[in-house]
């Protein structure tokens, strides 16, 4: 998103951290408010320009949410009531009000991505620089930073940059978009006829509002009436002309097969002990995990997710209550016992990677269980295929991005075979298409027998992929059902901060008794409909 006639496409050399911090050879020349990137020292760019990363880890300094907000501004030599109404402001925007003394690295993932824009926003530099400002933000946490941001630009004369993969929001701020793809900006255009082009982003990786891909997937005449709609009420005012009256779609009952469960969950409470205070994590959850699971959980930053799929395999102990794992009571059990049948992909891959070479890092979990040889080989290659890294074996993924650290960090946990997988935010840093292939590998992977348990706010890819989604709020499970229903209650998913993909909230006016999950099934109710 752009707000300013320049082309500032390159994103790092914008911060001057190209050629500064980051070795290469810059070509051509990189201009901030008339200020060339290679004559001026860092501190001149960067007072005007503030950036957020998609990494929210590598910006947090301080050892107390006030003191990470605070650094910055001192520096800049504000006057003390200056900070305080600046981290005021900065933190009611970013929903962290009462968070001031929190120490921010035992904050949620979401909470911590929060502290590092409200930190930039606490700065007010002209130019405010977003790079994948919500990827792991709950549903309304991404709603309400993409409201701030339009708020930011109505009240201000910011210019506001935000890379982004998520399209419908971004068509709620944005005046003009940029497509860039290999290195290069292949479309730049108002956000009207960007999205048009639905053909040209999906080839690139880039998933367009729901609502318009929907346009791209009808027969003609009725793409003639509806166009590429790109918000929620100009797509309800096109598909109101299309379906007159509402039609009403049975749910189908699927029947599962008999088996025992591979996780019972009785009374779970976790209570985390630290100096800031205790924090009540996990608050009684009673919950059966089956071995044909394919499982989508969800629910607001903070909401207890993670506390929970880490006492699967003893990461984490209970406070209260029994995790009975294949059988056993995990407490008798040894953390090696259990991460042979539960593995857990950690939601920041560098958690969880040390090897300097990914084949290393993917063999390093069946070694520790006793595999060896040829069972060994297979085991690694089989991970390698699955996530598709055949080929980088020899890399070393500190050098690689994020999504594919994630795919290493995945590789070596399937590598063990275990019985269940659970997944922390897969889809963090990746594109859609990555994202997606990762749901496609997870899908697969179930059809194999395996349980699968996906963590992720992107609802898009829950409701596709998923058979059941469970929905925790504040320590507990809200709901728990198959897709189709869960996504049909939206009154209830808003208490923990979540909101049904755009396609579901566009047909639920039409359509009753169950959610639509995807454009393709919208687009072939409204193509088969009854003259
Ligand atoms: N090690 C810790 N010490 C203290 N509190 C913690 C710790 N880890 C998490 N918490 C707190 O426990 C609560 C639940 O955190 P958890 O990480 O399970 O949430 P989550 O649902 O995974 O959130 P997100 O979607 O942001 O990843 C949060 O309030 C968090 O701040
Ligand atoms: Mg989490």
């Amino acid at each position: 998103m752009l707000r300013e006639r320049r082309n500032w496409w390159s994103i790092p050399s914008l911060a001057r951290k190209i050629p500064l911090s980051v070795a290469g050879k810059l070509e051509g020349r990189a201009e901030v408010m008339g200020l060339d990137t290679r004559k001026h020292s860092r501190g001149e760019i960067t007072s005007r320009v503030a950036m957020v990363f998609d990494d929210p880890e590598s910006q947090i300094f301080g050892l107390s949410v006030w003191e990470d907000m605070v650094m910055s501004l001192e520096l800049a030599g504000l006057s003390r009531e200056e900070i305080q109404k600046r981290v005021d402001y900065a933190l009611e925007r970013t929903r962290l009000t009462g968070y001031m003394d929190r120490f921010p690295y035992l904050l949620s993932g979401g909470e911590k991505q929060r502290l590092v824009i409200a930190s930039a926003l606490a700065r007010m530099t002209p130019i405010l620089v977003l790079d994948e400002p919500t990827s792991e933000l709950d549903p309304i946490g991404t709603t309400e930073v993409f409201d701030t941001i339009k708020r930011l630009r109505e009240e201000t004369a910011m210019t506001i940059i935000v890379v982004s993969h998520k399209s419908e929001q971004l068509a709620q701020v944005a005046d003009r978009l940029a497509l860039m793809s290999d290195g290069q900006v292949k479309l730049v255009a108002p956000k009207k006829e960007f999205f048009s082009n639905v053909d040209v982003l999906l080839k690139s990786g880039v998933r367009p509002p729901q609502v318009a891909e929907l346009g791209s997937q009808l027969k003609e005449k009725y793409q003639k009436i509806y166009g590429y709609p790109t918000d929620l009420e100009e797509a309800r005012k096109s598909l109101k002309k299309i379906i007159k009256k509402r039609i009403s779609i049975p749910r189908r009952a699927e029947k599962m097969p008999e088996a025992d469960p591979l996780i019972i969950i009785k009374d779970l409470q976790h209570m985390y002990k630290s100096e800031s205070g205790d924090v009540h994590a996990i608050k009684g959850v009673n919950l059966e995990i089956m071995p044909y699971d394919f499982i989508g959980l969800i629910g607001q930053n903070g909401a207890g997710k993670t506390t929970l799929v880490k006492h699967f395999n003893k990461l984490l102990s209970a406070t209260e209550g029994n995790v009975i794992v294949d059988g056993d009571d995990a407490s008798r059990k040894t953390m090696l016992d259990l991460v042979a049948k539960v593995a857990y992909s950690f939601q920041n891959p560098d958690h969880q990677i040390f090897n300097t070479k990914v084949e290393d890092e993917i063999s390093f979990g069946p070694g520790n269980l006793g595999f060896s040889g040829e069972e060994l080989e297979e085991a690694v290659d089989e991970a390698v295929e699955a996530v598709g890294l055949v080929g980088r074996e020899e890399e070393n993924p500190f050098f690689m991005g994020k999504g594919e650290r994630q795919k290493v960090a995945t590789a070596s946990i399937i590598a063990m075979r275990p019985k269940l997988l659970v997944i922390d935010e897969p889809t963090t840093g990746m594109d859609w298409l990555t994202g997606r292939s990762t749901m496609e590998m997870a899908e697969r992977l179930n059809k194999e027998g395996k349980a699968i348990i996906v963590i992720t706010h992107d609802m898009t890819i829950v409701a596709e992929y998923a058979k059941r989604v469970i929905v925790m709020m504040q320590g507990n499970i809200l709901l728990d059902g198959p897709p189709e229903d869960v996504f049909n209650q939206p009154e209830v998913l808003k208490k923990s901060f979540i909101e049904p993909p755009q396609i579901s909230q566009l047909m639920s006016e039409f359509v009753e008794g169950k959610a639509v999950l995807s454009v393709r099934e919208a687009a072939e109710i409204i193509n088969t409909l009854e003259e």
